[in-house]
């Protein structure tokens, strides 16, 4: 038998089968098991992918064990502290890092894409003023659709690039957009001077009346941020966008559906549920009680910002953000945030206690990026918006990859089905 196998032994029939293990560059290798239910008549079972990979891939590496984070075979920390978010997003889509000259042009294929058409603005119009800001991100980036479709033939390279550039470059003004739409002031206008996250801060925090200038801080911060997020490989939301993805839909309403599947609190949304518990918790002599209602199975309450599927260590997003959290309460004037004193307080007890220790729950990415959201005067239901403005880059990347892959076929998973067998039909007299 070969070393590069697996056998499933049937014990029901005594049959076996073996299938080839594939391995990529580093990390554990997977059984195919693709000619399974061909071969055998059986389906693997395994609700919530828990040990499926679902597609080859060669834009992000995570060792969950280790708390490793490679974008692209570059650690994470490098990136984190040397890199420009653009830089960052040019090397996820295109899988090198740029020279000076692709630098140069790719960011002004960006600053030049990320106005609105004009009648998109009235779309957001049709939103009640107090809608989440995700609400209403799920459904303009669903309608970039309706205003794009001349370059949308997805089988075309050049046309992916493009749909690629243009949701790179519009969702910041989208996200912005959508703020201003909910405090009720004016949509702000891209400015092509500014780089990206200036850019950004400053649609979000200008207004007609008054200019904006983003403190260096700000932008810093931001742009770190935006790097930590930008790609994590296959989880909810990038896997949501590959599986849209892979019927040949187009990518604004692929992207759409990622950011609904970001929104949720076990994912995307967790960086604003930080902040509720945080705020509801109140005081440090609290946090022992919150522990406990964290480690009653009967309590839904669970411990916001703790945990993660792949990282049993703690998140390497997380030790570079809790670094950097410091260094911009203190730039602000903040540094006696009691949030942020709080969450120190709350990240200590919880990693000497048996039960978080036993499960190898750590504090993830959003545990502390809610703190320098908010420092930066950031509303806490933009948190999650923020997040999708950063994935966006790994969505499209995933999206660019998978269309490219001559392996890629319809995502289609198999059930088990535990309804009722045949059964006939009986006239509403008889029921
Ligand atoms: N508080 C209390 N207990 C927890 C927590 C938590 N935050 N997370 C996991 N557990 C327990 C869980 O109850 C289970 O215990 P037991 O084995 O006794 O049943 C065990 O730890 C394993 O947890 P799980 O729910 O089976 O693990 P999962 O991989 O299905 O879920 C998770 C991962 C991130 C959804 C979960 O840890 C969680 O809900 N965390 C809080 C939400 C959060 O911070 N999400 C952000 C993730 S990072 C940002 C991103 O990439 O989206």
């Amino acid at each position: 038998m070969a070393n590069d196998t697996v056998t499933i032994h049937n014990n029901a029939t005594g049959e076996e089968f073996e299938f080839p293990l594939r391995r990529g560059t580093v990390g554990p290798a997977a059984a195919d098991i693709s000619s399974l239910y061909k071969e055998a008549g059986i389906f693997t079972y395994d609700p919530g992918f828990m040990s499926t990979a679902s597609c080859n891939s060669a834009i992000t590496y995570i060792d969950g064990e280790q708390g490793i984070l490679r974008y692209r075979g570059y650690p994470i920390e490098q990136l984190a502290t040397k890199a420009s978010f653009l830089e960052v997003a040019y090397l996820l889509l295109y899988g090198e890092l740029p020279k000076e000259q692709e630098l140069d042009d790719f960011e002004r294929v960006i600053t030049r894409h990320t106005m609105l058409n004009e009648n998109l603005k009235d779309f957001f119009q049709g939103f009640h003023h107090d809608a989440h800001p995700m609400a209403i991100l799920v459904g303009v980036v669903g309608s970039l659709s309706a205003f794009y479709h001349d370059s949308l033939s997805v089988h075309d390279e050049r046309h992916r690039e493009i749909s690629a550039h243009r949701l790179i470059a519009k969702v910041p003004t989208i996200a912005a957009a959508a703020y201003k739409h909910s405090i009720g002031e004016p949509i702000m206008y891209p400015r092509n001077d500014l780089r990206y996250c200036a850019n950004f801060l400053r649609m979000m925090f200008a207004t007609p009346c008054d200019d904006y200038e983003p403190e260096l801080i700000a932008e810093k911060a931001l742009n770190l941020l935006f790097i930590l997020h930008a790609d994590h490989e296959q989880n909810a939301s990038t896997s949501t966008v590959r599986l849209a993805g892979s019927s040949g839909a187009n990518p604004f309403a692929c992207v759409a559906a990622g950011i609904a599947s970001l929104w949720g609190p076990a994912h995307g949304g967790a960086n604003e549920a930080v902040l509720d518990m945080l705020v509801e918790i109140g005081d440090v002599k609290e946090v022992r009680r919150f522990m406990e209602k964290a480690k009653d199975k009967d309590d839904p309450f669970r411990l916001m910002g703790f945990g993660h599927r792949v990282y049993k260590n703690y998140d390497p997003r997380a030790k570079i953000i809790r670094e950097v959290c410091h260094q911009v309460l203190e730039e602000v004037a903040d540094v006696n945030n009691p949030l942020f004193e709080l969450a120190m307080e709350l990240e200590e007890i919880a990693l000497n206690d048996d039960y978080f220790v036993e499960r190898k729950l750590y504090p993830n990415v959003d545990f502390y990026s809610g703190i320098i959201y908010r420092a930066l005067g950031i509303p806490r239901n933009m948190f999650t918006v923020m997040f999708a403005v950063a994935r966006t880059v790994g969505w499209v990347s995933h999206w660019m990859e998978m269309m490219s892959d001559p392996n890629n076929r319809i995502g289609r998973p198999r059930q088990i089905y535990c309804g009722p067998d045949q059964r006939d039909y009986l006239p509403i007299s008889q029921r």
